[in-house]
C-alpha cells in the first residue's frame, strides 16, 4: 500500500529503534528520566524557549496550551478550519471551558487584521472576553500553508498589546522551517507557547513537545498529569524523538518536492503546495469520497477524506518519489 493518509503513519527508523532499545530511563513523573530531560532541554534550546515538555500527543499539547492562556468562559480566536476547532473533540470547550471564535480565511493563514475585529475586552458584562489566539503553522486543512514570518510576529505583537496570549499549533513546525528557511526559534520567538509533533514528518513513533517560559511549563506539567499524560519510563519514546529531531528535518524538502510533483500530475498548481500536504476536490467526478477512496485503495493507494468533496494526500519518508508518481497517475485518471 502507498499510504498517503497522513505523515503520522511513518514507522520508526532503524536508528530510532536502536536508540529506544538502549535508552537510559527513569520515572519521569518523578522527573527522573534522563532521556526525557535531554529531549526537553534540547527542544527548549532549539526553540529558544526556557523550557519544554514531552507529551503523548499534539492534541494534548494544544489542550494544555489553550488551558494555560485562558479561564473558563473566555474565547480563543482561530481560523475556521483550525485543527483545535475541528479535529480535537472540542477539548477547548471540554477541558478549558472556552469558546472558539473562528475567523474565515482562504487557506488557514490568519492576519492580525482578521483577528482584531473579533477581539472582545474583559469586563464589559456582555460578550465573552478574548483570552488567546491560535496560529496553526503550517496549516493542515489549508493544504500545508504557511504564515509569513512577519504575519506571525505582527499577530503576536498586537495580541500582546491587547492582553491576549498566542499559542502556536506547529504540529508540522519543521516542515515550515524546511519550506521557509526561517529557523524554528524565530518562528516561535514571540509566541507564548508552541507545540510541535515528533510523530508526524519527523517520524518518531509517539510524542509531541510544548515549549514556553519556565513558569508556564511548570504549570503545563501539572495539566499533563491531570490529563493522564504522566508517562513513567518515557525515555524509551524520547530516545526516538531525539533521533527524529537530529536526523529527520533534512529529509523534509524531499517530502515537499514529492507533494509538488503529485500536485502537478493531478492538475493543481504546485506553487500553491508549500509543504507536504495536497488537498483536491473530487466534485467533478460525481463520486462520493467513500467511493473515490475505495477506488484508490483497489489500486493500492490510501488517502483520506477531509470534509465535503475534499481529499487529502500527505507525503512522508515512507513513500518514495516513484510511489508518489504512481499514486498521482491513478488519481489523475480518476479525476479525468
Ligand atoms: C495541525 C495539527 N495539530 C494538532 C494535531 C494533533 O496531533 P495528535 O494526532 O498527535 O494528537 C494534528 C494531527 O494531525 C495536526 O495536524
Amino acid at each position: 500500500m502507498i499510504d498517503l493518509r497522513s505523515d503520522t503513519v511513518t514507522k520508526p527508523t532503524a536508528a530510532m529503534r536502536r536508540a529506544m532499545a538502549e535508552a537510559e530511563v527513569g520515572d519521569d513523573v518523578y522527573g527522573e528520566d534522563p532521556t526525557v530531560r535531554k529531549l526537553e532541554e534540547r527542544v527548549a534550546e532549539m526553540l529558544g524557549k526556557q523550557a519544554s515538555l514531552f507529551l503523548p500527543s499534539g492534541t494534548m499539547g494544544n489542550t494544555i496550551g489553550i488551558k494555560l492562556h485562558t479561564r473558563h468562559g473566555e474565547e480563543v480566536v482561530c481560523d475556521h478550519r483550525a485543527h483545535i476547532l475541528d479535529w480535537e473533540m472540542s477539548m477547548m470547550a471540554w477541558f478549558s471551558g472556552c469558546l472558539a471564535r473562528p475567523v474565515p480565511t482562504v487557506d488557514g493563514v490568519l492576519r492580525w487584521a482578521d483577528i482584531e475585529p473579533v477581539v472582545r475586552p474583559r469586563g464589559t458584562g456582555f460578550p465573552a472576553p478574548t483570552a488567546a489566539a491560535n496560529i496553526e503553522h503550517p496549516h493542515n486543512m489549508g493544504g500545508g500553508t504557511l504564515f509569513p514570518i512577519e504575519g506571525i510576529e505582527e499577530i503576536c505583537d498586537r495580541a500582546h498589546e491587547r492582553g491576549l496570549k498566542v499559542h502556536m499549533d506547529g504540529a508540522r513546525l519543521f516542515n515550515a522551517v524546511a519550506a521557509s528557511g526561517v529557523s524554528a526559534a524565530r518562528i516561535v520567538a514571540k509566541t507564548d507557547t508552541a507545540m510541535f509533533c515528533l510523530s508526524k514528518g519527523l517520524g518518531a513513533p509517539v510524542g509531541s513537545m510544548l515549549a514556553g517560559d519556565a513558569a508556564t511549563m511548570a504549570e503545563a506539567r501539572l495539566y499533563r498529569k491531570r490529563l493522564g499524560g504522566g508517562m513513567r519510563q518515557a525515555g524509551i519514546l524520547a530516545a526516538a524523538g531525539l533521533v527524529a529531531l537530529e536526523a529527520s528535518p533534512r529529509h523534509l524538502p524531499e517530502d515537499h518536492s514529492n507533494a509538488r510533483l503529485m500536485a502537478e500530475r493531478i492538475g493543481l498548481d504546485p506553487a500553491k503546495i508549500p509543504t507536504n500536504i495536497v488537498i483536491f476536490d473530487i466534485a467533478k467526478t460525481g463520486l462520493t469520497p467513500a467511493d473515490f477512496l475505495a477506488r484508490l485503495k483497489a489500486d493500492g493507494i490510501l488517502a483520506s477524506s477531509v470534509g465535503g468533496t475534499r481529499i487529502r494526500l500527505v507525503t512522508h519518508y515512507d513513500v518514495s518519489r516513484a510511489d508518489c508518481v504512481k499514486a498521482a497517475d491513478v488519481i489523475a485518471t480518476l479525476l479525468a
